[in-house]
This record gives structure tokens, sequence and C-alpha cells, in this order.
């Protein structure tokens, strides 16, 4: 393999030309406390980590990039940390999904205008991964990714517990009057108890895992769980394995080719994975010029079994994943599906890091011939409510709503459902499909959370637990149920699901992967003639940003002007 020359590393043009700007890079870096030993002629190495206090998921991350550091001053480079925002799934509002392609842009801007020859990714809480690959992958430098690893596993009165999954159970249980105070306290106490992301297979551990799959991470790496050592020494691994990258000029876009992102899709399926995943991933893949789209997680869904015994569809979490040997032990049993021979940031084939994987436990990753399920988790819907797609996890969900036609009960955005759901006067049965729209990436805005629409206290009480919802938002990957989600177009912009009235028919029919507003279009055509466009809330900031250019769920959410490659010069150093 040809190795870079000191001279061709990115950093030399900031610290080696005989210029006063050169010298006062230098000088500066003097200041930083740093030697020329300490960096001259060596890979810099940005570590971008996503710690803060407010993101428990990646608490430990502060403490870890000691550990990348170590690593990078190992293998003769030189490590600077440079923090980014952080995306925490458990306190921003409206939803971080409104900043994963902010957290993108930083990404990509900081490592531009810095003198960095590559980067450690440190992230992992549900959209930190995609956004740092994509903002890596944009930038295109040698990167790796340094998953934050999964949070043990909960506990209530020795009732082992997944995070999301098992609260969204215990809540609706409560609101059937079943579950005391006391036992919420405990539930409060022990549903997260260590730094790490989610340990169930929610978005967090579904996107860890595809940047595995695309190669982006050590193998094995994405299931460590947060607090071992197992975490700490993969940290240092990554460090050291860098500065070889960099040497190698290792960069994204020679790593993340179509074949990567196909491997993805079909590890998702087997995983069971996030509804998330389809956006992101959609979205990542376009960062590379790769074309991905929903037909191919459809197709895909056709043929990969789900094979991981995970909660939400399965029994078990990530503790159990990794100890029954992990991603690696699982691809192991479905190596006709995969492309083994493409590069990851080992510089090595994919193949050879799941050639001594082997399974340990056959309950928690099953057999090929007792899968938990023969079809993939997720199907990929159209129709006259979605010309653009829609999607459904259908492993989630009750198995008699997946073939349903039901009256419809419409609300205008999440305010109008939490004001109307326990309206004793509105007319929803068991057999009622509960729309919710307003709710997609412009009209939520951000496309929030909130497609696992209530079930209505009075039906929970009579042991109603899943009933079919459709919306044009997401879904939490901890979530549940016969939930159509990302509804494409959105209402925001005049899809079809504005058009949509009370007790207007609707059929569902995953099988034949339809989704059908039983309306005559002639009435469609006069609906559609009579809507007004909603007024948009932001008009200025950010939010004016992201109005203005955030694309369509079926296209990966990504804003307008970052899809695609190259265009964005290097800055002048001089
Ligand atoms: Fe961070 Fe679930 S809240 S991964
Ligand atoms: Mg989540």
């Amino acid at each position: 393999m040809d190795r870079l020359a000191p001279e061709q590393l990115r950093s030399h043009r900031w610290y080696g030309t005989d210029t006063v700007r050169s010298f006062s890079h230098r000088a500066r870096t003097r200041q930083l406390g740093l030697s020329a030993e300490d960096h001259l002629g060596k890979p810099v190495v940005a570590i971008i980590n996503t710690w803060n206090e407010l993101n428990p998921c990646h608490i430990h991350l502060r403490d870890r990039a000691e550990d990348v550091k170590r690593g990078v001053w190992q293998a003769g480079g030189c490590p600077v940390e440079l923090p980014v925002i952080s995306l925490s799934e458990s306190f921003q509002k409206p939803t971080t999904m409104l900043y994963r392609n902010l957290l993108a842009m930083e990404t990509e801007e900081m490592l531009r205008s810095h003198p960095v020859d590559a980067a450690v990714l440190m992230g992992g809480c549900d959209k930190t991964t995609p956004a740092l690959i994509m903002g890596a992958s944009s930038m295109d430098i040698p990167a790796i990714y340094v998953p934050c690893g999964p949070m043990m596993p909960g506990n209530l009165r020795g009732e082992v517990l997944g995070s999301g999954t098992d609260v969204w159970r215990y809540w609706a249980d409560r609101r059937a009057g079943l579950v005391p105070d006391g036992v919420m306290r405990d539930l409060e106490e022990g549903i997260a108890r260590s730094p790490g992301h989610c340990m169930t297979m929610g978005t967090a551990s579904t996107m860890t895992s595809a940047a595995e799959v695309l190669g982006m991470t050590l193998p094995g790496a994405a299931a460590i769980p947060a607090v071992t050592s197992a975490h700490v020494r993969m940290a240092a691994a990554c460090g050291r394995r860098i500065v070889e990258m960099t040497w190698e000029d290792l960069r994204p876009s020679k790593i993340l080719t179509a074949e990567a992102f196909h491997d993805a899709v079909t590890a998702v399926l087997a995983l069971g994975g996030s509804t998330n995943a389809v956006i992101h991933l959609i979205a990542m893949a376009r960062r590379l010029g790769v074309d991905l789209t929903l037909d191919h997680f459809d197709a895909a869904s056709r043929r990969v079994p789900v094979l991981a015994d995970l909660r939400p569809s399965g029994t078990y979490l990530m503790e159990d994943f990794y100890l029954a040997g992990g991603l690696p032990a699982l691809l192991t049993r479905i190596t006709d599906l995969l492309h083994l021979d493409r590069v990851t940031v080992t510089g090595r084939p994919f193949g050879d890091g799941i050639a001594d994987a082997q399974v340990y436990d056959d309950k928690v990753i099953r057999r090929r011939d007792d899968p938990l399920s023969e079809e993939g988790g997720l199907a990929v819907l159209r129709g006259n409510l979605a010309p653009s797609g829609a999607v459904i996890k259908h492993v989630a969900a009750e198995p008699r709503l997946l073939r349903h036609t039901g009256p419809a009960v419409v609300f205008d955005g999440h305010r109008d459902l939490r004001r109307r759901i326990n309206d004793e006067n509105l007319p929803i049965t068991p057999d009622s499909v509960l729309v919710l729209r307003g709710a997609g990436p412009r009209g939520g805005p951000g496309m929030p959370e909130q497609g696992m629409l209530p079930i209505p206290d009075r039906l929970l009480k009579a042991g109603v637990r899943d009933m079919v919802r459709v919306s044009d938002a997401r879904m939490s990957g901890t979530s549940y149920g016969a939930c159509v989600l990302h509804v494409a177009p959105e209402s925001h912009v005049g899809g079809p699901l504005a058009l949509v009235q009370d007790g207007d028919l609707i059929t569902l029919d995953v099988e034949a992967r339809l989704l059908t507003l039983e309306v005559p279009e002639e009435e469609l055509t006069r609906r559609r003639a009579a809507w007004t466009p909603p007024r948009t809330v932001f008009r200025r900031g950010y939010g004016a940003l992201f109005d203005t250019h955030i694309q369509q769920a079926d296209q990966g959410c990504d804003f307008d002007f970052l899809t695609g490659t190259g265009g964005a010069p290097e800055p002048d150093t001089e």
C-alpha cells in the first residue's frame, strides 16, 4: 500500500511552509503547550467529541477521549480534541432530528477549517452516528467511528428492563390504572443505570451497528457495553488505527461504497432495527453519491430474516447480544447476503473482521432455520395516501392488523392529538385508523418521534394494546405497534395525508405493500383545490434554514445543498 510522505499531510499546509502564516500556526501550537516534536511531520488527529453534560448517553466520552488520545500518541500521531454539539435524544426539543444536519455541517466544517489530517468520531445516541459520519464523509479525510456503547440493562425489582420499550409499556399500564406510584419511582431509578446509549435495538444500537457494517468502526465495536474495560481498549485501538489510516490515506469515500450500504441495510433488517435507519442510511448514502432508496430496503426485507432476538421486536438486550458474540457473530449467519471483499477502516476486507466470530447463544442470535421472523422487519408501503412511500416495522405490530380497513380519526398536529385523544365523544373503536399529520420534516418541524400515537385510555382499559396508526412522523426505535410512518410527501407540503377527513376508510395491506385512502380521485381533487398550505413557524435563524432546505423522508431529510459529493474547496492556508 502506498503511504503518504509527511509533506503530503494536510496539516503540513498549515505548519510546514516558510511563511509568516505557517510561523504563526507553529507559534500558536507552542501556546497550546505542544512542542515541534509533538506534531510536526505527524498526523494531527481531530477527536470530534459529542460529550456534554445533558447527554447522559455520552457522559463517559469525556474520559474516553483520553483513551483515544493515548492510542494516537502511541502510534506517532498528535491528538486534538474538538468538541461539537451533542444531540441528546433524552432532552432536546422539539426533536434531535431538527439538528442532525447541523451536527453534520459542524463536523464537516470543523474538520475543513482546522489543521487536521484525520478524525476520530465519538457518538452513539441516535442521530449522532449518522450526523458524524455524514459530516466526515463530505469532508472525506480518514475517519474512524468510536460508538459510545450501550448502557447496562435496566432493572426494576429484579425484572430486566429495556430503555424506551419498557417505559412505554409501563406508562400504558399505569394509564390503565395497573401500576402503583412506588413502582414508577423504582422504574425511574432503574431504567437507565449507567452511561451509554439505549440498550435495546433502538435507533442508537441500529445506527452504531450500521456504522460497523459500513466498515467505519473496528470489528465488533458497536455492541461493546459503554462502561466496560473492553470499551476503553477499543477507544485506544481506534486512536492507534487512525494514525495508520492517515498514512494509508484511507478515506470514507473508499469505504462507504454502494456494497457497504447494501450490507448495512441487510444487517439492519437482520437485527430487526429501527425505522429511523431508513432515513439516516439514505441521507448518508446520498452524501457519497450512492443511490440508496426505499425500494432497496423493501427488496432486502423480503429476503433477510430477523435473527437478533432483541427488544423491541424480541426479548433480549444489547449486553446479551454482546455476550452472544455481537454483530460479527450475527454476520457469520448471513455471509451469503453480504459483500465480504470491500475494505473497512482496518484496511482489510470486511470478511476478515468476522472470520473468527462465533455465536455463543442461539437464543439471542437465532439460527437461519429458526429466525425470529422469516422476513426483515421493515416494509415500504405505497398507494394514493403515500405516493413517495411510507414505512412500517411490521414485526413489532400485532399480526391481525397487518391487513386492515378502518375509518380514519384525524389529528392535526400533536397538540390536537393530546387535546382530543381521550375525548369520550370521539368515535374511536379498536378498528379505527388513527391519523396524525403536520408531523413531517417541515410540518413537525423536524419530523418528531410522534408516530406511535397513544391508544385512548378507555380502549387501553378494555385491553386494546395496538391499533393501526398513520402519520408523516417518525417513531422511536424503541417503540412498537402497527404504526405506518414517514408518509411522503408530508401533509405540510400538500401530500395526500392533508386531504384525509374523519370517517374516510383507510386500507393497510402489508403483504401487498399498500396504503390506500378509499376516497374517489374526483373527491380528492376537489379537496386538494380547497386546501391551503399551513404557515411556517420559523421566520429567522437555523429553523428558517431548515424549513427552506429540508428534503422529504424518502430522500433522507438532508438539506438539499448538503447532498452529493465535491463542491467545497479546501481553504487557502496562506
Ligand atoms: Fe441516547 Fe436513547 S436516549 S440512545
Ligand atoms: Mg430513540
